[in-house]
């Protein structure tokens, strides 16, 4: 499944270094329930991929050869899910760190017989520094990524530049990043960092209309009838 020897591994860290932190999640203790327990302890080792720093090889990992998406922090999975049915000729490998989520997308995997999507249960952050090779992905989806509202906590959030330009790296030239969040000075941010990535170009002007294959989730929703927004973003790489 890695296809790389360590000497690759330090020329990938050695053109593109970028050895940040973003402390963007808490360790939750949420509740888990015992389906979600029990996906985790039997489905883990077919359906996720363990992190290691050495770069994938989505042919093997996917046990296919097609177009590859990225999703950072799917929570629970219900966006996941939807996507990966609706665009079964693509492969979704999603990122993310709260057991109880890993454990529901492991849960639905399964029960939708998803063939399509791995899981990694580890921080994006060195995921994407150290598994995911340059000029491999056809897409990237980060949806309601933490707000991280007071000002002080900015720094927490996902979308910053240097880590922006990481993920644009590993994007193939035409692929697209998509971010969507329902906190609007987030989503200025947004359209602020990916703006000044160069190596990325909106595809609208401003914030985008909703893609039709992202579903409105139930938060989203309720989040209308209160009178709250969401915005997206979607740029390409160039
Ligand atoms: C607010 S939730 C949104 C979940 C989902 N995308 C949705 O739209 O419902 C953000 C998720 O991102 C995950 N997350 C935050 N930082 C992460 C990181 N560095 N690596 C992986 N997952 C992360 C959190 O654990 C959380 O589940």
């Amino acid at each position: 499944m890695m296809s790389e020897t360590p000497e690759q591994h330090v020329k990938q860290d050695e053109k593109h270094p970028f050895f940040g932190r973003i402390r963007s999640f808490v360790h939750r203790r949420a509740h888990i329930t015992p389906g979600q327990q029990e996906a985790l302890n039997t489905l883990m080792q077919r359906w996720a991929i363990p992190y290691q720093p050495a770069l994938l090889n989505f042919e093997e990992v996917f046990e296919r050869q097609a177009p590859t998406i990225l999703e950072i922090g799917f929570g629970m999975g219900e966006t996941t899910e939807k996507i990966a049915i609706a665009r079964h000729a693509e492969n979704f490998l999603g990122v993310e760190v709260f057991n109880a989520g890993v454990g529901a997308m492991l849960k639905r995997i399964e029960q939708s017989d998803l063939k399509n999507v791995r899981i990694i249960q580890h921080d994006a952050v060195d995921v994407v520094n150290h598994m995911i090779p340059l000029e491999s992905l056809d897409g990237i989806h980060i949806y309601f990524p933490d707000p991280w509202p007071k000002k002080r906590h900015h720094k927490r959030r996902l979308i910053q530049g240097p880590f922006v330009h990481l993920l644009a790296q590993r994007l193939k030239k035409g692929g697209y990043i998509h971010c969507a969040t329902d906190w609007e000075n987030y989503a200025e941010q947004m359209l602020e960092v990916l703006s000044a990535e160069p190596l990325l170009q909106n595809t609208a002007n401003g914030f985008a209309p909703k893609p039709d294959y992202r579903p409105q989730t139930k938060f989203e929703t309720r989040g209308f009838r209160l009178g709250h927004s969401s915005w997206d973003v979607v740029f390409k790489k160039v």
